[in-house]
C-alpha cells in the first residue's frame, strides 16, 4: 500500500525503524523510544512498545524539547531536571535517566531517538557514558535513517545500467537463480573459472563458503565452486537478493586438491561454529556421547549455545528421525507445568479441554526431551519428573495408570545446581539422575580464535537473512572483538553482528566507528597499552568492583595526568578520553571532593 501523504517519513519506514530500535536497545542495553516530528511514537522497546502509531500527550517534555531545539538532551537524574519540574506525570514517572538525540536528515529534524534508563544499572551506564552514547546514536541514526530513506527513493529502472556495468566490471560476477542455475556470467568470471559461456550458462553450480578458511582481514570468504566435474576455490562474496545469488569473485585460488570437509567434519555438528581447542574437545565428546541413552546435563553461562549443543546431540543420536521436544522450564507458569508436561485426560479438571491433551513429555516419545533451565523447575515438578525418569513413564492428570515413554533426556541450566541443592531449591536425587553425562560449554571469552570465526559466520548469516549485501569488516574491528569480555556470549556477538550488518552504510565495511560505546568501553587492557588502556579497563568495570573504588582510581589517574600536563588536551589524550569527558569528570570530582 502506498504511504499516505500525511504519514511522516519515519512512519513510512516504521517496520524498519522498529527492527533498528530493537537492535539498538540490545547493543546499548537501554530502552529505546522513537517519535517522529509530530510526536507520534514510531517504535519502542520495553514499556515504550505500547501505543505505537499514537500521538504522545503533551507531557513528553524531554522529547518535545529535543524536537524543538534540534539538540541532544541528556538527563542523568530524571524528575529533578528543570524540564520535569511541573510535569503532571512526575510522581509516577519510572524513567531514571534519559538521552534524546534528534534524527537529522538533510538538516531537517524528522524525529527523536531517546534512550531511557529504567534501572539503576542503566542509569549508571548513561551517567558514565552519556557523551559517547549520544554522539554514537546521532552518528548511527544518521547513517541508518539516510540509508533507508535514500534507498526508498532509488529508481527501479536501473536494470540496464547495471547489466552493462557488470559486463564491464574488472571483478568476476556470477548470477544464479533459485535452482542454482547460472543466469548470467561476466567475461572476468569466465576467465577466472577458465570456462566458456556455452559450458556454464544454464548449468547447475553449487557455491558454498568454507567458514574455517576465511580471510579474516578483508571480510571475503573462500568459497568452493562446484560445477560439472570441477571444484574450484574462489575468494569472493555472496549476495542474496530475492531468489537470486550474486557471487562477486575476487580471485581464483590455485589448489592441489580440495579436502572434502563434509567427510572431515560431520555436517550434523557443522553448524556448531568453533575451532578453538575447548570447542574441538567438546565436539569430539558430543559425537562420542550422542549415541548413548544416558541423560546429559549441560551447564554453562547464558548464550553459550546450550540449545545448539542439545540439538546436535539429538541429530547425532539414533533418535534423529524422532521428535526433539524443547521445554523451557522457566517459561511455563508453575500452575500450568503439570498439565503442559504430563497432559490430562478429557474432563480431568474444570476448564480442561474436552479432548484431553497429550503432555510435552509424551510427545517426545521415541525422541529427545530437552529440559532447558531445569534449575527453575519447582520442587513439586521435580518430584514428578524424577518419577518419570526413574520409571520411564508419565501419568497424565486424571489417568488411572501411567503410560510408558521412551525418551532421551538432555537437561540444561546456567545455575549452580550444587548450590541450589545446599539451599534445598533443587532435589539431590534428581540431580544425580540427570547428571550422568555432564557437559560444560566454555564461555566465549575462553575460545581463542572463535570470536573472529563467529563474527564472520554471523555477518554472513544475518546479511543473507535480510537479503542484503555481505559487508566487509575492517581488520581493526576483527582485532578489537576478542578484547571485549562478552558477558552475553555467542548470543551477544550474534546480536551485535546483526545490528552492524543493518547499520553499515551500503558499500562500506564495518569499521570501528560503528561499534557501540559499551563494546569499545568494555575492552580489556591490551598487554602493550599505556595509561589509556588502564583507563579503559576501569571504565569496563568488573562486576565485582565497587563504583566508589572505580571512581577513586579514576580520580587519582586524572589528577596524575593533570599534574604532568598543563594542557588539558594532552592530559585527555594520555587518558584516552575526549577533552569534553575530561572536563565533565573534573567538574564531577571538584563538586564532590574526596
Ligand atoms: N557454536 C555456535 N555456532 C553457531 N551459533 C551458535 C553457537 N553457539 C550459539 N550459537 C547461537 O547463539 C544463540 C544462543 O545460543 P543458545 O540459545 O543455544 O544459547 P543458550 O546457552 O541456550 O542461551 P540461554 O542460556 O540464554 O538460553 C543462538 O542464536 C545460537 O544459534
Ligand atoms: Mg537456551
Amino acid at each position: 500500500m502506498p504511504p499516505t501523504s500525511t504519514s511522516s517519513v519515519l512512519q513510512q519506514i516504521q517496520p524498519t525503524i522498529f527492527r533498528f530500535t530493537k537492535m539498538l536497545a540490545s547493543v546499548l542495553q537501554l530502552d529505546v523510544e522513537i517519535v517522529d516530528a509530530d510526536m507520534v511514537r514510531i517504535s519502542g522497546t520495553g514499556p515504550f512498545a505500547k501505543l505505537i502509531g499514537k500521538k504522545l500527550n503533551g507531557n513528553s517534555r524531554l522529547l518535545s524539547h529535543v524536537l524543538k531545539e534540534k539538540e541532544e538532551k541528556v538527563v542523568i537524574q530524571s524528575r529533578v531536571d528543570q524540564l520535569c519540574e511541573d510535569c503532571r506525570d512526575k510522581g509516577s514517572c519510572k524513567e531514571k535517566a534519559f538521552i534524546g538525540v534528534p534524527i537529522m536528515v538533510q538538516q531537517v529534524c524528522v524525529g527523536v531517538i531517546s534512550l531511557v534508563a529504567l534501572t539503576p544499572e542503566q542509569q549508571l551506564r548513561i551517567k558514565e557514558n552519556a557523551h559517547e552514547i549520544s554522539e554514537y546514536v546521532r552518528y548511527i541514526s544518521h547513517i541508518f535513517v539516510s540509508k533507508i530513506i535514500g534507498g526508498q527513493n532509488a529508481g527501479d529502472d536501473l536494470g540496464e545500467v547495471f547489466t552493462s556495468l557488470i559486463e564491464n566490471m574488472d571483478q568476476g560476477v556470477l548470477v544464479l537463480d533459485e535452482n542454482e542455475q547460472v543466469r548470467s556470467i561476466n567475461p572476468v568470471a569466465l576467465k577466472q573459472l577458465n570456462c566458456t559461456p556455452e559450458k556454464i550458462l544454464g548449468r547447475m553450480v553449487n557455491i558454498r563458503p568454507r567458514p574455517y578458511q576465511q580471510d579474516a582481514a578483508s571480510g571475503y570468504l573462500q568459497h568452493i565452486v562446484t560445477f560439472a566435474d570441477r571444484r574450484e576455490i574462489i575468494i569472493g562474496q555472496m549476495h542474496r537478493r530475492q531468489n537470486y545469488q550474486l557471487f562477486l569473485m575476487a580471485f581464483h585460488q590455485p589448489h592441489p586438491a580440495i579436502p572434502d570437509e563434509q567427510a572431515a567434519s560431520d555436517p550434523r555438528i557443522g553448524h556448531i561454529i568453533g575451532e578453538s581447542r575447548p570447542m574441538r574437545v567438546l565436539k569430539a565428546l558430543l559425537t562420542r556421547v550422542a549415541t548413548s541413552p544416558s541423560s546429559v546435563l549441560i551447564v554453562s553461562e547464558s548464550g553459550t549455545g546450550k540449545e545448539v549443543v542439545a540439538r546436535a546431540i539429538h541429530e547425532l543420536s539414533g533418535r534423529s528421525n524422532q521428535p526433539f521436544v524443547a521445554i523451557n522450564c522457566a517459561a511455563i507458569p508453575e500452575a500450568l507445568q503439570e498439565s503442559e508436561l504430563f497432559g490430562y485426560l478429557k474432563g480431568a479438571f474444570t476448564g480442561a479441554s474436552t479432548a484431553g491433551k497429550v503432555g510435552l513429555i509424551q510427545s517426545a516419545n521415541g525422541g529427545t526431551l530437552f529440559l532447558d533451565e531445569i534449575g527453575d523447575m519447582s520442587l513439586g515438578m521435580q518430584a514428578k519428573l524424577l518419577r518419570t525418569i526413574e520409571n520411564r513413564e508419565v501419568q497424565p492428570i486424571g489417568a488411572s495408570k501411567p503410560v510408558p515413554v521412551d525418551i532421551r533426556i538432555i537437561a540444561a541450566t546456567h545455575q549452580k545446581l550444587e548450590q541450589f541443592i545446599a539451599e534445598r531449591k533443587f532435589r539431590e536425587d534428581l540431580f544425580y539422575r540427570i547428571n550422568v553425562i555432564p557437559l560444560t560449554i566454555p564461555p566465549l571469552r575462553e575460545r581463542e580464535g572463535d570470536i573472529e570465526l563467529l563474527a564472520h559466520y554471523f555477518i554472513n548469516l544475518h546479511s543473507n537473512r535480510i537479503g542484503g549485501v555481505y559487508p566487509g569488516i575492517s581488520p581493526e574491528v576483527v582485532k578489537l572483538l576478542p578484547q571485549y569480555h562478552w558477558p552475553g556470549n555467542v548470543r551477544e556477538l550474534s546480536n551485535l553482528m546483526e545490528y552492524l550488518v543493518n547499520v553499515v552504510p551500503s558499500g562500506d565495511i564495518i569499521d570501528e566507528s560503528l561499534l557501540p560505546p559499551n563494546i569499545t568501553n568494555g575492552l580489556r587492557p591490551r598487554a602493550a597499552g599505556g595509561t589509556e588502556k588502564v583507563f579503559e579497563s576501569i571504565r569496563a568495570c568488573d562486576a565485582g568492583t565497587s563504583i566508589t573504588m572505580i571512581e577513586s582510581m579514576e580520580r587519582q589517574m586524572i589528577e596524575e595526568a593533570l599534574s604532568r600536563h598543563k594542557n588539558k588536551k594532552l592530559a585527555a589524550d594520555e587518558l584516552g578520553i575526549g577533552v569534553a569527558t575530561l572536563y565533565r569528570k573534573i567538574n564531577k570530582y571538584s563538586a564532590n571532593p574526596a
